[in-house]
């Protein structure tokens, strides 16, 4: 577990605070169309719990004496957590020369941490399963782009690669949760990402009342997970925020996805492929030099865990 995180920015709202919020007057430039009429920003009962197992997983991370029993032993008696992490471990992606046939079996060869990147593959993949649009399929396509670039580039510079890739998958949470409980507002804020490339912020903010990286923030605290989660989900837009490290990383692969195509229902990215890529540290560099072969390589490998 990575040690020394910095205190992410305290929150400025509350879940109770979230709930209860309404929706601001919308600015002209911001918003087309007639004004929505004023409604709760955050509806509990619209957003899915995201996964007891998942969270439990994404815990335990923070424990120094975690083991493989351990964590296997939370997701054995979750038999739909159970059904997925065989079906992952039995899919190309892991590519086991045998037939994996229990949980036990499956994290035997697939190790502590690759078996916990599957346990949060797997829990955001449930927590989007509650209506896959085409826009949370976006979501779900970009955040697996961040987490392989992530992973990939924090194996090439000598940082926590697990943590890379679960940071990757968890950084736009907010995001999802936005769009699963504001489905109307948040696809307008889409649209107007695929008008012009621009920073989408301000329209959510105008839009929905809150930012997605306030939202993920909020979200992960209250989920009481580490506060390098946090920190990630809040400050991953802050430029001024990451200037080494896993954090650095993942922020700049969240934008390496954008670039190349994988980014929320068309967004168009602000900054060229070769612009952001010329802010990764070396290693990475040479790594992502072909855009177009590592376009190809993370469609492939987002398909089969989609498919897996
Ligand atoms: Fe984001
Ligand atoms: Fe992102």
């Amino acid at each position: 577990m990575k040690t020394g995180w910095r205190t992410p920015p305290k929150p400025k709202v509350t879940m109770e605070a979230l709930r209860i919020a309404d929706l601001p007057n919308l600015s002209p430039d911001m918003a087309t169309g007639p004004a929505p009429a004023r409604q709760q920003v955050w509806r509990p009962d619209d957003v899915p719990p995201f996964p007891a197992v998942a969270l439990k997983a994404l815990n335990l991370m923070a424990g120094k004496d975690t083991s493989l029993v351990e964590l296997c032993n939370l997701i054995r008696p979750d038999l739909a957590f159970s059904t997925e992490v065989l079906r992952i471990a039995n899919s190309p992606l892991v590519a086991f020369s045998r037939d994996i046939t229990n949980v036990l079996q499956a994290s035997m060869l697939l190790g502590f941490r690759r078996l916990r990147s599957v346990v949060i593959t797997v829990g955001l993949r449930a927590y989007l399963a509650h209506g896959f649009t085409p826009l949370l399929e976006s979501c779900w396509r970009h955040s697996i782009a961040c987490a392989i670039i992530g992973e990939r580039a924090a194996k090439a510079c000598l940082l926590d690669k697990e943590f890379a890739y679960t940071a990757g998958i968890l950084h736009d949470i907010g995001r999802v949760v936005l769009a699963v409980s504001m489905p109307n507002e948040y696809a307008r804020v889409v649209e107007r990402g695929a008008d012009q490339p621009r920073d989408l912020l301000p329209v959510e903010r105008a839009l929905c009342g809150i930012d997605h990286c306030e939202v993920g923030g909020t979200l992960v605290r209250e989920w009481t997970l580490p506060e390098a989660f946090s920190w990630i989900t809040t400050c991953h837009h802050d430029a001024d925020a990451h200037a080494a490290g896993e954090d650095c990383i993942v922020r700049q692969s969240c934008l390496l996805a954008d670039a190349l195509g994988f980014g929320v229902a068309g967004y168009r990215s602000l900054r060229s492929y070769a612009e952001i890529l010329n802010d990764f540290p070396e290693p990475a560099r040479n790594l992502f030099r072909d855009e177009q072969e590592l376009a190809a390589e993370i469609d492939s490998q987002v398909t089969m865990i989609e498919t897996a």
